[in-house]
């Protein structure tokens, strides 16, 4: 069960988890979050195992400063400004991601974009002493409301994490509004905690509205589409495909693979998690035709990692 401590009391304690790459339920402005090192791949993997999530959706990285944010993501003039003016707060920015930022892919879902955001209150004092960034979704399990209070994320997530943060009821109560910062135009992706009209007022323009391709919830099929065709289930191979391998015992035909990565050697399935992507960015590099993927269990974990290969196998122009 979950301990509960004082945001007073807590530090040394959440510092320890997340350096271990374990989860922590923070408390933030909007809601409560719950966290992993954004540069670790098994800590954010946690993230997705705890809350059940049955998709690889892309997390807001939680920032302590504006320095580190563009150590991470390339800003222009309008999202520098956007960022002066409402952080710390709620407000998310999509942007492009720096290359070698050292996000691990998880956080985004393979996308070469990253929502960020400088959350007020412990969650970002604990970003500060942690040095690197922190992953987060709102702490509830998948399809349940967010949670306000550090009582309402223990009733929830108590029996599967070990620390949560007590920072008080939060003060905005609804999650960050997300903006996508694309060729000189703001879209809103999510309305949420800083009104649209605010943005519009301090920006001067107009805010797009409606979701451009990949980013609402359920267009996510189009997220990272290999160049090559993926083929799951794959108990044979053929000579020249790449092999997107799982646990100890391999495919009839292995030999012949063009390129191999295994997942998990031992059929962990939060490791294969945190493979998942760049695995299949390897894979995809190597220049096969085909990655062939072995079978991958759908208890746990599996249950993501199935639904992303299945929409990276699916027919190109049958994409949901
Ligand atoms: O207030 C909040 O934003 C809370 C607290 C904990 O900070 N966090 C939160 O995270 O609501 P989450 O994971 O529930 O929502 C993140 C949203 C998702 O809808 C996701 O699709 C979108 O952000 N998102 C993340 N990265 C994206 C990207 N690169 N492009 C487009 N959308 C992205
Ligand atoms: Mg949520």
């Amino acid at each position: 069960m979950a301990e509960i401590l004082a945001a007073g009391e807590a530090m040394e304690r959440a510092l320890a988890l997340l350096e271990g790459g374990d989860v922590v339920a923070i408390p933030t402005e909007t809601v409560y979050g719950l966290a992993a090192d954004a540069t670790n791949g098994v800590g954010v993997a946690r993230i997705f195992e705890v809350k059940g999530r049955p998709r690889f959706n892309p997390l807001i990285a939680h920032v302590a400063d504006l320095a580190m944010a563009e150590r991470i993501a390339l800003f222009d003039p309008v999202s520098k400004s956007l960022a002066q003016t409402f952080w710390p707060g709620p407000l998310t920015l999509v942007l492009p991601q720096r290359p070698g930022n050292g996000i691990h892919p998880l956080v985004t879902a393979g996308l070469d974009t990253i929502a960020l955001r400088m959350p007020k209150g412990f969650g970002g004092q604990l970003i500060a002493r942690l040095g690197r960034p922190l992953a987060a979704p709102s702490a509830n399990s998948s399809g349940r409301i967010s949670a306000t209070t550090a009582d309402a994320v223990a009733a929830d997530l108590g029996p599967k994490i070990k620390l949560v943060i007590d920072g008080g009821a939060t003060s905005v109560g609804v999650e960050s509004t997300i903006l996508k910062i694309e060729g000189g135009t703001l879209r809103l992706l999510r309305p949420g905690g800083i009104a649209a009209e605010e943005i519009e007022a301090a920006a001067g323009m107009k805010l797009l509205r409606g979701a451009a391709g990949i980013e609402a919830p359920g267009m996510l099929a189009s997220h990272y589409a290999p160049g090559a065709a993926v083929r799951i289930n794959a108990t044979k191979v053929a000579n020249g495909e790449a092999l997107l391998a799982f646990g100890p015992r391999r495919a009839e035909g292995w030999q012949g693979a063009a390129a191999l990565r295994n997942l998990s050697e031992t059929g962990d399935l939060r490791e294969a998690a945190a493979n998942l992507f760049a695995h299949m960015q390897d894979l995809d590099r190597s220049g096969a035709k085909t990655i062939a993927v072995e079978p991958i269990p759908s208890d746990g974990l599996g249950e993501a990692i199935n639904d992303r290969l299945s929409r990276a196998a699916a027919p190109r122009d049958k994409i949901d």
